[in-house]
C-alpha cells in the first residue's frame, strides 16, 4: 500500500503519499534470474516497494518464458511481467497467457494476438497502478503503431482521474523511438522505461510534464558476454560472419539492473527517478531508500 512520508516539495500539507515502484529490465536466463530472486525481496522491503516490474521475455535460458519461471518471478516479490519480441520463443506461454493477466505482451500486437497488453495492477487500498507494454518498430517486425495504441489506453485510464500511477515499458531497438514515447507520452504517464538492448543508459530524468524517463533499464544477467550470451561464439559470429554455434547465456554472477521510480499519488507524476544496478560486474548503483527534502524532484541520474 502507499505509505505517507514528507517528500519535501512534493509535499501537500501533510506531505505527499509516495507510490514507490521498481522496473527491471530483461533477465537473461538463470544468471538474470538469481539476481532477482537474490534482491527483489530485500528491495521490496528497504524501499517499501509498492509495484515491482520486471521484463522476463529472456529468462528460460534467453529464449521467453515459462509458466514454471513466472511462478518463480511472484515468490521472490514480482507483480507484473512483460515481454517483448522473445514473448513466445517457449510456445507454451500461448496458451498460459490468456490464464495469467500479470504476464504483459506488448499491447501494439495485431488484434487477436493472446493475452494482454496492459494491466491495472491493484494496490491493497484498492486504488490501482497501471502497467503497459509497448513494442517499438524501428529495426523489428512491423506491428501497430506503439503511439496511437498508448492514446487508445490512456483514453480509458488518465492518470489522476483513474490510475494512481503508470509504468510504461517500451521495448524498442532504436534509442530515438524510445526518446520519441517519452516524450510523446510526457505528462500523460508517470514513467516511460525502455527495454531490449540488455545495456542501461544514464540518461534517467524527469520531463517537463512530469514523466520520468531512461532509454533502457539494462539487463538482469552476466555482464561479462555480448548482452547476456558467452562472448566467445559472439565475437566469432562478428569476426568470421560464418553461423556458428547456437549461441547460449553466459552464466557468470548477475547484475540485477533496473530503475527506481517514485511518484505523488494525487498527480501521479514522478518525483524521482535514479538507475538500480546491484551485484555482477557492473558498477554498482543503489539510491538511498528515502530521499531528503533537498533531493526530492531532482531527478538525479
Ligand atoms: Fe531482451
Ligand atoms: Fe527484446
Amino acid at each position: 500500500m502507499p505509505v505517507q512520508r514528507n517528500a519535501g516539495s512534493v509535499g501537500g500539507q501533510f506531505g505527499a503519499v509516495i507510490v514507490n515502484i521498481l522496473f527491471c529490465g530483461d533477465v537473461m536466463g538463470r544468471p538474470g534470474r538469481d539476481a532477482v530472486k537474490r534482491y527483489i525481496p530485500e528491495l521490496r522491503r528497504d524501499f517499501a516497494l509498492d509495484l515491482v516490474v520486471v521484463n522476463a521475455e529472456n529468462a528460460a535460458g534467453g529464449n521467453g518464458l515459462t509458466e514454471r519461471l513466472c511462478g518463480e518471478f511472484y515468490d521472490c516479490g514480482v507483480d507484473v511481467l512483460t515481454t517483448g519480441n522473445h514473448v513466445w520463443d517457449q510456445r507454451e506461454l500461448i496458451n498460459y497467457i490468456a490464464r495469467d493477466p500479470r504476464v504483459l505482451r506488448p499491447a501494439n500486437f495485431p488484434s487477436g494476438t493472446p493475452g494482454a497488453g496492459w494491466r491495472l495492477h491493484p494496490f491493497d487500498d484498492g486504488r490501482t497502478a497501471l502497467v503497459i507494454n509497448l513494442m517499438g518498430r524501428l529495426f523489428m517486425d512491423a506491428l501497430d503503431d506503439p503511439f496511437a495504441r498508448l492514446d487508445a489506453i490512456l483514453a480509458d485510464h488518465p492518470l489522476g482521474c483513474g490510475p494512481t500511477a503508470i509504468l510504461v515499458d517500451m521495448h524498442a531497438e532504436a534509442s530515438s523511438e524510445k526518446m520519441a514515447m517519452g516524450h510523446f507520452a510526457d505528462g500523460r504517464v508517470s514513467a516511460v522505461f525502455g527495454s531490449h538492448s540488455h545495456i542501461p543508459t544514464a540518461d534517467a530524468q524527469i520531463f517537463p510534464g512530469g514523466t520520468a524517463y531512461q532509454t533502457d533499464a539494462g539487463m538482469c544477467g552476466d555482464y561479462d558476454s555480448v548482452i547476456g550470451l558467452q562472448k566467445a561464439p559472439a565475437v566469432r559470429r562478428f569476426v568470421t560472419k560464418m553461423p556458428g554455434e547456437r549461441p547460449q547465456v553466459a552464466e557468470g554472477e548477475g547484475t540485477l539492473c533496473g530503475i527506481l521510480l517514485e511518484t505523488d499519488d494525487a498527480s501521479g507524476r514522478a518525483c524521482r527517478v535514479e538507475p538500480m544496478r546491484i551485484g555482477g560486474r557492473l558498477t554498482p548503483h543503489r539510491p538511498r531508500p528515502w530521499p531528503t527534502a533537498n533531493s526530492a524532484g531532482a531527478g538525479s541520474a
